[in-house]
């Protein structure tokens, strides 16, 4: 667990944000290291968040952080995150356009 947050901080660091016309959420910088800033992924394992219903990503994340989905690499990310922010990281990913299919 703590080394795959390890990894995370690391991915994150050699990563940076870019800029992004809208403010993004403040937590999205951990979660970018996996699922990119924009939702786009190609990390083998980890779901494309682009463009995903909103309702659907608010529940997903809720599930993680209660533990009704225990996923640990996931339930490690999202931590104990209020609802605002929760909320305010499923409008972002939601917002951003999907990936085109290869
Ligand atoms: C270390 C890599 C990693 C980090 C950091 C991470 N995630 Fe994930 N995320 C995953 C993986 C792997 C899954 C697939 C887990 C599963 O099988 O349920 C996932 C699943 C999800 C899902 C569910 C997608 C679906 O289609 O059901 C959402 C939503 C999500 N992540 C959002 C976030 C947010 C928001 C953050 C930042 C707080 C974040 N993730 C940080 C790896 C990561």
């Amino acid at each position: 667990m703590r080394i795959l947050l390890t990894a995370a901080l690391c991915l994150l660091a050699a990563f940076p944000l870019r800029a992004q016309t809208a403010t993004p959420p403040a937590r999205l910088g951990l979660c970018a290291a996996c699922h990119g800033a924009n939702g786009h992924v190609s990390m083998p394992g980890v779901p494309h968040l682009a463009g995903q219903r909103l309702d659907y990503l608010r529940e997903a994340l809720k599930q993680y952080r209660d533990g009704r989905r225990n996923i640990p690499v996931m339930r490690a990310a999202i931590g104990p995150v209020s609802d605002a922010e929760l909320d305010a990281l499923a409008r972002w990913y939601s917002a951003q356009a999907p990936q085109a299919a290869p």
